[in-house]
């Protein structure tokens, strides 16, 4: 099973991606997470796509697909993997499209409104990557998976997080008619808990593979 996480900034993607991971055993593709990783090494990529990410801009498409291309090649992908935050543009689209063949696109709906004040208090594990809210960490500063340090990420500040947004509906709203168009679609509302959200998610999924 292949599957797109499709969805506005903060609106769960990597959280719903975490509990399908465990749920159903796909490896998680983040290349936002990718991109994270490659600036804490300083890496080539990593200096280019700081220059991107750091203004809630998008990295290039060229080098974006290259990674996801090599990504997926990999042996731990050939029963299926979840891609979160990739594709964003439609050039991105149609290049996965001449190599994959996608089962679902899950479209986690967000309201605009409630992005900032989720995106602004998030914390997120330096080790495994899980997200909290500040609401619901009780002062914790450590991961309650794995125990690791708590931080904030460079670009969940109101004005990266503005531009963020706008960037969203002009390059990435568009993936929305055009998996619709492909019959690919399922829509989801991220609106009350994660976990509520995850047991509509699970329900299609579970259908899915019947
Ligand atoms: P990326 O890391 O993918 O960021 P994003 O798409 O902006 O999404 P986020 O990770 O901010 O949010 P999310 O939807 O995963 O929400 P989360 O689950 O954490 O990309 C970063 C940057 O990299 C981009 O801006 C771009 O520059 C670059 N990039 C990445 N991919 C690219 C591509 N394909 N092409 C070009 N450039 C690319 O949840 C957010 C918060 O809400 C958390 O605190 C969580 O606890 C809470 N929450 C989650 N679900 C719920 C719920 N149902 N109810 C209440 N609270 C909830």
């Amino acid at each position: 099973m292949n599957i797109i996480l499709l969805g506005a900034p903060g609106a769960g993607k990597g959280t719903q991606a975490t509990k399908i991971s465990d749920g159903y055993g796909l490896p998680h593709i983040s290349t936002g997470d990718i991109f994270r990783e490659n600036i804490k090494n300083q890496t080539p990529i990593g200096v280019l796509a700081k220059s991107f990410i750091d203004k809630g801009q998008l990295v290039p498409d060229e080098v974006t697909c290259k990674i996801v291309e090599e990504r997926i090649a990999r042996e731990d992908c050939k029963n299926g993997y979840m891609l979160d935050g990739f594709p964003r543009t439609i050039a991105q689209a149609e290049a996965l499209d001449k190599i994959a063949n996608i089962d679902l696109v899950i479209n986690i709906q967000v309201d605009f409104g409630d992005v900032m004040e989720r995106l602004c208090g998030r914390r997120v594990c330096k080790d495994c990557g899980e997200s909290y809210h500040v609401s619901r960490l009780n002062g914790a500063t450590t991961c309650s998976r794995c125990g690791g340090e708590l931080y904030q990420r460079k670009d969940d500040n109101p004005e990266t997080v503005q531009s963020r947004l706008e960037v969203y509906s002009a390059q990435t709203e568009p993936l929305i008619a055009y998996y619709t168009k492909k019959g690919l679609l399922f829509n989801v509302v991220s609106d009350s808990t994660p976990e509520a959200t995850y047991e509509k998610v699970s329900a299609k999924l579970d259908a899915l593979l019947k």
